[in-house]
C-alpha cells in the first residue's frame, strides 16, 4: 500500500513533535530534514523505534539530503531560528528569510507538486516569501498560525468557565502577531454565545492573553511553543490528506476575498486534497475590519524587504557561494 509522503524540514521542537503526532495517527511516511544531521537522524531513529508501540505503520527517515524528499505530497517547513525572550517574531525576518530561500529551491526541485505548510516566523511574511520562491499556486501555499491562536483562545476560555476545552468553538483571524483578531462574537460554548457566559471585560482579558500567548511561553521556558503548534499542523495535514474539507483558520493568499489582493493573512480556509480549496468570508464588525486592514498594511510594509530574497541577483549569489 502506498502511503502519502510527508517531509518536515526542520527537525527541531515543532518538527519532531509534529512527526510524532503524524506517526501516531498513521497519516503518512515521514522524512525529517535538518541541517543538523545528528538531530534529523537521531530523532528519526527514535521515532522509528516507537512505531511497534503505535497503532499504525509508517516509515521514518532523517537526513540532510533533499533527494529523499522526492515526490512528497506535503512539505512542512519549521526550519529557522525560534524567538528568544524579548524578541518579536519580526526580529527573525532576515535570518529566517535566508534559510527559506535555500529550502524552497530544494523543495521545488524534488516535490514540485507538493502542498507547502510554513511554520517559520514571522509567519505571514515567510508564507509570502515561500509563495514567491516556489511560484506555486495559492492553493498549495499555506501557513500555520490561526489554528494555534484559536486553540489558545479556546483553552483559556475553557479554563475561565471550567468547562471541557472541546466544548469551546472559536475563530481567530488576522496576523500571527499581537494584532491577531480573536472574533469573540463568533465564540460559543456548547452552542451558547460566549457573551452570555462571560462579561465583556473577562472576554477582553482572554483576548489579550491569546494575543500574547506565544510570548508568554517564550518568557517561561526561553524558547517558543511546540505541542500546540504540532497539534495544529497535524490537524491541517489530516484534513488535506484525508480530504476532510474542514474549515480551519490558516494563513493564505487573498485574491479579492475580504476586499484584499496579493496579501497573506489568517482567514478561514477549506482544507482538502487540493490544499486550500477556498476561503470563507466571515462578516467583520467595523472595529474588527479596522484591525484586520491595519494588520494587512503593516505586513505589506515588510514585503519590499522580502522581495530582495527572491530577486535573481540574490539567488544567483546565494547558490554560487
Ligand atoms: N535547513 C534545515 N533545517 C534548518 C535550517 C536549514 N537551513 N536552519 C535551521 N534549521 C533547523 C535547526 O537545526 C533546528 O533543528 O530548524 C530547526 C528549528 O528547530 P527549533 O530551533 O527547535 O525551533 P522550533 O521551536 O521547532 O521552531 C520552529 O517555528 O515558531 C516558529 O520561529 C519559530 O521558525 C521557528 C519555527
Amino acid at each position: 500500500m502506498t502511503r502519502p509522503k510527508i517531509t518536515i524540514v526542520g527537525a527541531g521542537n515543532v518538527g519532531a513533535q509534529t512527526a510524532f503526532l503524524i506517526a501516531t495517527k498513521g497519516l503518512g511516511d515521514l522524512v525529517l530534514i535538518d541541517i543538523d544531521e545528528k538531530a534529523a537522524k537521531g530523532k528519526a531513529l527514535d521515532l522509528f523505534e516507537s512505531i511497534p508501540l503505535l497503532d499504525h505503520t509508517v516509515s521514518v527517515i532523517g537526513s540532510t539530503d533533499y533527494k529523499l524528499t522526492k515526490d512528497s505530497q506535503i512539505v512542512v517547513v519549521t526550519a529557522g531560528v525560534p524567538r528568544k525572550p524579548g524578541m518579536s517574531r519580526e526580529d527573525l525576518i532576515d535570518t529566517n528569510a535566508k534559510i527559506m530561500t535555500t529550502i524552497m529551491s530544494n523543495v521545488v526541485k524534488y516535490s514540485p507538486d507538493c502542498i507547502l505548510i510554513i511554520v517559520t516566523n514571522p509567519l505571514d511574511e515567510m508564507v509570502y516569501l515561500a509563495k514567491r520562491l516556489s511560484k506555486f499556486p495559492r492553493q498549495r501555499v499555506l501557513g500555520m498560525a490561526g489554528i494555534l491562536d484559536t486553540t489558545r483562545f479556546q483553552a483559556f476560555t475553557a479554563q475561565a468557565l471550567e468547562v471541557q476545552p472541546q466544548q469551546v468553538s472559536a475563530l481567530v483571524l488576522g496576523g500571527h502577531a499581537d494584532a491577531m483578531l480573536p472574533l469573540s462574537s463568533l465564540a460559543t460554548v456548547g452552542g451558547v454565545p460566549l457573551a452570555t457566559l462571560l462579561s465583556s471585560q473577562k472576554i477582553q482579558e482572554l483576548i489579550d492573553r491569546t494575543r500574547k500567548a506565544g510570548g508568554e511561553i517564550v518568557d517561561i521556558m526561553g524558547t517558543s511553543a511546540y505541542y500546540a503548534p504540532a497539534a495544529s499542523l497535524t490537524l491541517m495535514i489530516e484534513s488535506i490528506l484525508t480530504d476532510q474539507k474542514k474549515i480551519l483558520p490558516c494563513c493564505a493568499e487573498l485574491q479579492g476575498e475580504y476586499d484584499q489582493k496579493g496579501v497573506f493573512i489568517g482567514v478561514p480556509c477549506v482544507l482538502g486534497k487540493k490544499g486550500m480549496e477556498s476561503i470563507v468570508e466571515v462578516p467583520l464588525s467595523t472595529e474588527e475590519k479596522t484591525i484586520f486592514t491595519k494588520t494587512i498594511e503593516d505586513i505589506k510594509t515588510r514585503y519590499p524587504l522580502l522581495n530582495k530574497y527572491s530577486s535573481t541577483s540574490f539567488l544567483g549569489k546565494l547558490f554560487k557561494s
